[in-house]
Order: C-alpha cells, then structure tokens, then sequence
C-alpha cells in the first residue's frame, strides 16, 4: 500500500549507484526496525504484566492507534518528498503501508480473538450495529486490497493507472479510520480531532497540488497562462488542439 503518486515502483534498485543502495538498505532496515518497537513495547509490557486492569482493551487501543499513525506517517512520505527533495523517502513507503496493514491486522485479530472469541453472530451484530465499528470494519476491508496489490508485480499486472486509481482509496480509509476513532471517544476528544486535523491538512495539501499539476498541464497545452476561473471556458472553447 502506498499513497499514489507519478510512478507507483519508483526509479528501479538496479539504476542506484552502491552507495545509494546501502543508504537505502540502511533507510530500509531502520524503518523496518522502529516499525517493530510498538509491537516490541506491548509484548515486553505483557511479559512484566504492564497491561494494566483490562490487557484486552490496552492491547486493542495500542494497535488501533499505531495503525492510525502509520497510515498518516504513510500519507506524509509524499508532501515530505515534494517538500525537501528527499527522493529516497519513497522507499520506504510501500513498507509504511504494509506495516499499516499489519497493525490493523493485529488489532482485528485481538478484537475478533481477544474481546469476541471468534462470536462471528456477535460480530456481525457489532459491525452492523455500532457505527465505529462498521466504518472501522469498512477501513480494514479497503485495505485488504491495498496490502495484496503493493508488489511491484501487482503494480505491472494492474498497470500504473489502475493501480493508483486502486491506491487512492487510502484517502478514504484515512477518512474512515479517524471517523471511527471520533465515534468511539467518549470523553476527551482532544486526540481523534488532531489525527482528523491531520488528515484535513493532507488531503488539502494532495487538493493543492493536483490544481497547480492541472493548471500548469493546462498552460503547457494552450501555450498561455489560464486563470483559474477562465479554465472551464478555455477547455469548451478549445475542444481540440488550437491550430
Ligand atoms: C484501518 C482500520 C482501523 C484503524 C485505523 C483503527 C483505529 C483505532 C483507534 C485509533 C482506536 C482508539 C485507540 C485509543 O483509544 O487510543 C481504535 C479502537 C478500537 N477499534 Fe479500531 N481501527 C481500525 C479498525 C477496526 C476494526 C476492523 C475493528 C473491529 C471490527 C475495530 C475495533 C476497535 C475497538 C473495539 C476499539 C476499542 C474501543 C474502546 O476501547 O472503546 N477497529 N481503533
């Protein structure tokens, strides 16, 4: 899963000088490494019996919100990218996404295991009937489909344009993951509305940057500088290529 931009695999391994490659592998071990301490931190915790009064929901919480930010730490590779010109960055994406995709799987599986003993009725009940859990379920569901398509051979099976048509939905989930975590706050909800801040921001920033890609394709075409608000006349007024 990665959040989808210009080309999906990226410039190949085999074109970077070795210097490049071993920053890179380096890049790639940490991220790997540091990806782990969450799931480091909770076992060492459950090992010393540090889960507190009620280990399910510790646990439950725990993975709920290291999903949550590893998708926003995901969807931020790219405006860091465009930002400081650090290109490596991408490389690292697909592995944000995967371990997304991980944590959400540990914290459906604690739900499903842990807190409902494989009850699929209860489940099913639960998904049906308790709003932050349906659209919880809904986000972990469009995943599903980013976590199987990240390989680069998925990527060329798909080919680029439906792949990142496909990829786009990680905007949605984003979405869904911080309506669920709004909905199941009771009290305090100084947190789920920072992450939703979060999400905001990002999909203003994509917005941003689409409109200029747009304006200067835009401008590129018709050889001129195009207002934004003349831009629907230019397009009807120039159905075809000008002269
Ligand atoms: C991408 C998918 C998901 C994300 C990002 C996500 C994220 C979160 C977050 C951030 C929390 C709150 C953590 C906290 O309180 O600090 C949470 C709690 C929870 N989530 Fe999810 N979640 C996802 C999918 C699911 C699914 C599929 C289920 C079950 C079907 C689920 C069930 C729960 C439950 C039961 C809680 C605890 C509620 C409570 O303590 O009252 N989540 N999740």
């Amino acid at each position: 899963m990665n959040a989808p931009q210009e080309s999906p695999i990226g410039k190949s391994a085999e074109n970077a000088k070795p210097q490049q490659m071993m920053s890179i592998t380096r890049m790639k071990l940490i991220t790997f490494v540091v990806c782990l301490l969450p799931l480091a931190w909770l076992c060492f915790l459950a090992w010393q019996d540090g889960l507190g009064a009620n280990p399910i929901e510790y646990i439950t919480r725990e993975t709920g919100v290291w999903t949550l930010r590893l998708l926003l730490i995901t969807l931020c590779i790219t405006p860091l990218r465009k930002l400081t010109s650090w290109h490596a960055l991408v490389r690292v994406r697909r592995m944000l996404g995967l371990f997304t995709f991980f944590y959400a799987v540990l914290h459906f599986l604690t739900y499903v295991w842990l807190d409902q003993f494989f009850d699929f009725t209860g489940i099913v009940m639960d998904v049906y009937k308790r709003p932050f859990i349906t659209v919880g379920f809904a986000a972990f569901v469009l995943l599903l489909p980013l976590a199987v398509t990240s390989s680069n051979a998925m990527v060329r099976m798909l080919g680029g344009r439906r792949w990142q048509a496909l990829h786009r939905t990680v905007y949605a989930i984003a979405i869904l993951a911080v309506t669920h975590y709004l909905w199941l706050v009771k009290k305090d909800m100084t947190r789920p509305l920072i992450y939703a801040a979060i999400v905001l921001l990002l999909l203003a920033v994509r917005a941003w940057w689409r409109e200029q890609e747009r304006r200067a394709q835009l401008a590129g075409k018709y050889g001129m500088r195009v207002a934004p608000s003349t831009i629907p006349q230019v397009v009807k007024f120039f159905p075809k290529r000008p002269g």
